[in-house]
């Protein structure tokens, strides 16, 4: 069974409202969340209600036609828009977008313009996660029926506003054929893996396995996953990646036990004007999501905590990374000559 609500959606017209499944509910509860302020968006990026890099690129673009039902101006919605999570490149991307297109309309324009900006937005994302499917299932034809996979974090339809990218490439194994098996990291601290992950492979009838993410090593030390595959929140011009915490060290086995890594995002995922994974922004979260996990206190009073929210996994791991308009060679070179050919891509003119 498919999800049973869109991950996010618009109501009404331009004086409508974005709205999202609460993503900070799930399994327990699918329940939608109104947002009807700019503050109310904000706060449902920054809290992960919603998530996952391009679906927060679509949130923000809806947002952006939130706060203009609300009266407020442009520039102040962008730029509060903007400081809601640093690392997922999407959200500056959405934001980029629908700020060109404001400079391209007269003020009685505006509104109407932005909203079909953001659905078009929206379904590009549709779009782009059917693509990266096809592509990654093409890349990955050479597994035997019943191949295991794992993956990390949640880069499904709840990440996204279609079927995902990492996910959507498992969806589509599995619709030809390959009954692939998927071990789900659970992903601490914020269990993006055992809450929604194996929440949307159960839906879809995918056979999966969750296991804890120190347990990936012991895993594929007994021989039982044929390939990894995972989203990114931005990738440098050179290739290195970002991803949800944890992702480098899945990375670092597959390198160590000889498994392919695959990383499958969107074109929109790119960061050219970034060298390498070294300027990627690293967003630090609140300490008590380690110390309180989900309510309840798993630390002593006043610990220490470390709480970096992503990890930057170096191109020299990564196999290939998976776009919707082709499979890419992480290196700065294969990246520079893929943009330089999309001729409708912000980043082909640089
Ligand atoms: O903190 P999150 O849950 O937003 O992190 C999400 C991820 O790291 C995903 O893997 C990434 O955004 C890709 S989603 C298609």
């Amino acid at each position: 069974m498919n999800q049973p609500l869109p991950t996010l959606r618009w109501h009404g017209e331009h004086n409508g409202h974005l709205v999202l499944i609460d993503q900070t509910r799930l399994p327990a509860d699918v329940v939608e969340r109104h947002c009807h302020t700019v503050a109310e968006v904000w706060k449902a990026i920054r809290t992960l209600a919603v998530r996952g890099a391009p679906a927060i690129g679509c949130a923000a673009a809806y947002g952006v036609c939130v706060g203009l039902a609300e009266g407020l101006p442009l520039q102040q919605i962008c730029d509060s828009l903007r400081t809601s999570r640093p690392t997922a490149v999407n959200l500056f991307w959405a934001l980029d977008r629908m700020q060109k297109v404001a400079e391209e309309v007269t003020p009685d324009q505006l509104r109407e313009a932005l909203l079909s900006e953001a659905k078009k937005i929206h379904q590009e994302d549709r779009q782009m996660c059917a693509d990266i499917g096809t592509q990654g299932a093409d890349l990955l034809s050479g597994l035997a029926p019943g191949s295991d996979l794992l993956t990390h974090c949640n880069a499904g339809a709840l990440a996204t506003g279609g079927d995902g990218t990492a996910l959507s490439v498992i969806f589509e194994l599995a619709r030809r054929k390959k009954q692939p098996h998927v071990w789900v990291d659970e992903t601490r601290p914020l269990l993006q893996g055992a809450r929604l992950t194996s929440w949307e492979l159960q839906r879809r009838n995918i056979d999966c396995t969750l296991i804890c993410d120190s347990m990936a090593a012991q895993v594929m030390q007994e021989g039982r996953v044929q390939a990894i595959i995972t989203g990114a929140d931005r990738i440098a011009a050179n290739g290195d990646t970002a991803n949800k915490i944890g992702t480098q060290s899945i990375a670092i086995l597959a390198q160590y036990f000889d498994i392919p890594f695959y990383i499958a995002a969107p074109t929109s995922t790119f960061d050219l004007a970034l060298a390498t994974g070294n300027e990627i922004p690293i967003e630090q979260r609140e300490a008590q999501e380690i110390t309180h996990s989900f309510g309840a206190s798993t630390a002593p009073p006043g610990v220490g905590v470390y709480n970096p929210g992503f990890d930057v996994t170096p191109a020299k791991l990564i196999t290939k990374i998976i776009t919707e308009d082709g499979v890419l060679t992480p290196q700065t070179e294969a990246i520079q000559k893929f943009f330089s050919s999309q001729v409708a891509h912000p980043w082909s003119s640089t």
